[in-house]
């Protein structure tokens, strides 16, 4: 199986650590032979080799010089798409920028991954939250595999849990943590810290960006939750259709007058069906102590997914991470490579 990597950052090159570690099991055990036939990077430059790449070299040049300028007779001169249009690979994996108000530049990826006949896997949220159904018709007009485990709680496999091990349950309701940044600051506000304090803390830890709106005002959650909605519930709508409120009017008092009722504050994003509508939401909800999603604490992640056969079942695990994240797309390749057997 030939792939393409664009976008080699975090997630990109946990992907190519992950490649490299279970090299031999995907062989021995799914009979999954994969090759990095091109990279594609913004500033770290781009390579392409139809034979393969030495991924053990790349991932040494990048971390040595922070550039693949070292790997010299790999060097390919034009850019992503130009790579993805030259190189007969079969699978697309897109992990450039999230960028929820144009979804690119990788919604340009994924559609010209697709025209050339390559399946797509990718952990990036804004062509789900932007463009998937019709992402997902071309796919299907061309009998290709549009796979996006990592976009919604990273490794954790909430998307393939409701299609694969919930088969043939309803699903009513989605609700919890989808923001692990957001939980933190809650966290530790917990302990009677202002939130510019908590949020000062989570930025020199490398949780929050040093301009953390996408997590505070609840943009990231809520991206998350439209790809739910529009994956699960079949809905059509983009991020901003829906209501959202971040966790920056918390104070400490509030917090600590919830704790007094036994309840805690978690930044909660919730889709559910009303009749034939699908609605959604994004906002600061004190949950009461007993329930499983007020137990979730620090950076984690967590979902409670109600369906008409088993009622609650809810799953708890990393929202991010360079390997929990690389993971998530391995998880993609091993079910493309299994179903092409
Ligand atoms: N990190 C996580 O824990 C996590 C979890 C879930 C989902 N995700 C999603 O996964 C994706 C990747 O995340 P990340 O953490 O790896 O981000 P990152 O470290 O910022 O890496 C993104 C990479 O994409 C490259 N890039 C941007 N535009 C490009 C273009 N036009 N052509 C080629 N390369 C381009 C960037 O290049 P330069 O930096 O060289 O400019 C950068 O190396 C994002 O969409 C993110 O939302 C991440």
């Amino acid at each position: 199986m030939k792939i393409l990597l664009i976008g080699f950052g975090t997630v990109g090159q946990g992907l190519a650590e992950l490649l490299l570690e279970k090299e031999a099991v995907l062989y021995r055990t799914y009979g999954i032979n994969v090759q990095v036939t091109g990279i594609a990077d913004f500033q770290k430059g781009s390579l392409y080799n139809t034979r393969g790449l030495d991924l053990k070299k790349v991932l040494a040049a990048v971390k040595n010089n922070g550039t693949l300028a070292a790997l010299k007779n790999d060097i390919f001169d034009e850019d992503a798409l130009a790579l993805i249009k030259k190189a007969k690979a079969d699978v697309l994996c897109e992990a450039t920028y999230t960028d929820i108000k144009t979804a690119e530049p990788a919604t340009s990826h994924i559609r010209t991954a697709f025209e050339q006949g390559m399946h797509v896997v990718t952990s990036n949220k804004g062509p789900l939250a932007l463009y998937y159904h019709e992402l997902l018709e071309l796919a299907r007009k061309k009998k290709l595999e549009f796979l996006f485990e990592g976009t919604v709680m990273s490794g954790t496999p909430v998307l393939n849990l409701i299609r694969e091990t919930l088969t043939g349950s309803e699903i009513r309701e989605i609700k919890g943590i989808l923001n692990g940044t957001t939980n933190y600051i809650l966290s530790l506000m917990e302990e009677g810290l202002s939130y510019e304090v908590v949020l000062k803390k989570a930025q020199e830890l490398g949780y929050a960006e040093a301009i953390p709106d996408a997590d505070v005002l609840g943009w990231d959650a809520l991206a998350k939750v439209t790809i739910l909605a529009n994956t699960v519930f079949s809905a059509r709508q983009k991020p901003f259709d829906y209501p959202c409120q971040g966790i920056t009017q918390i104070s400490a008092a509030d917090i600590a007058a919830a704790k007094a009722q036994g309840k805690r504050f978690k930044l909660i994003g919730r889709v559910w069906k009303e009749g034939e509508a699908v609605k959604a939401s994004v906002s600061p909800q004190q949950i009461s102590l007993s329930h499983p999603l007020a137990g979730v604490m620090g950076a984690s992640n967590a979902l409670t997914i109600s369906s008409d056969t088993l009622g609650d079942v809810t799953i708890i695990g990393p929202g991010a991470g360079r390997r929990e994240t690389g993971f998530s797309m391995l998880i993609d390749l091993i079910h493309i490579g299994q179903r092409r057997h």
